[in-house]
């Protein structure tokens, strides 16, 4: 069976993944962009979902949500943990979405949490079309990027934000948020992690 790029030491360690990653509060996690975040319930699409945790946020809220996780270690558990029958899991990924793209659908908010910086530059160009072709007009597009030492085992690439915003630009996706944040996870912060936290709107609506 071959690996999905960017998915490599996820299946290692899932299990204390799962004890790491639902130990913090999605709302925590993601207080640099909660005013961004949609308040009417619509259709969210949170790619490389992990554990599932923020999906289970989004359905809390009153959100469908669309969870796609390549990594089996990660994304079986995590159905089991979180049931929510308004969380559909997918296994597919990034950069096609090949199964997720043949269903023509699109979202009012894609997020992308400790993901983008898995892809190289390559899967990043060929990427970013399909995650601007996932919204809706009016959708926004959330990343969270990392940025500092690479655990043993993962793939991660350094990526400035520059990069991210004129990739995005190129699909008529408007920036709207560059800013910086310390890591939630102690171990991350202690360890010199920081985060770009980067959205974008599509136009119309
Ligand atoms: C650092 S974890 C983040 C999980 C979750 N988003 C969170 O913030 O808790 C990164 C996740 O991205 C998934 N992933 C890695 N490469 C991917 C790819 N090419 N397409 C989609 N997901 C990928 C991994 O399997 C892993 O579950």
């Amino acid at each position: 069976m071959t690996t999905v790029s960017g998915t490599e030491g996820y299946a290692d360690e899932a299990e204390e993944l799962f004890r790491l990653y639902e130990s913090i509060p999605a709302a925590d996690a993601h207080r640099a962009v909660l005013h961004l975040i949609p308040q009417a319930p619509g259709w969210v699409l949170d790619i490389g979902s992990g554990t599932g945790r923020d999906a289970a946020w989004f359905a809390a809220q009153g959100h469908r949500v669309v969870a796609v996780e390549p990594t089996d270690a990660m994304r079986i558990p995590a159905m089991a943990l979180h049931p929510q029958p308004q969380i559909e899991w997918l296994d597919d990924s990034l950069p096609d979405l090949t199964v997720l793209r043949r269903r023509s659908e699109t979202f009012d908010l894609v997020m992308l949490t400790a993901v983008w910086m898995h892809l190289d530059e390559t899967q990043r160009r060929r990427a970013m079309p399909s995650l601007a072709a996932l919204l809706r007009p009016g959708g926004t597009l959330i990343m969270k990027i990392r940025h500092g030492p690479v655990p043993v085992g993962r793939r991660m690439f350094d990526i400035p934000a520059e990069e991210t915003i004129e990739l995005a630009r190129m699909q008529d996706l408007h920036a709207v948020l560059n800013g910086r944040t310390e890591s939630s996870q102690e171990r991350n912060r202690l360890a010199g992690v920081i985060w770009t936290n980067l959205a974008f709107v599509r136009a119309g609506s």
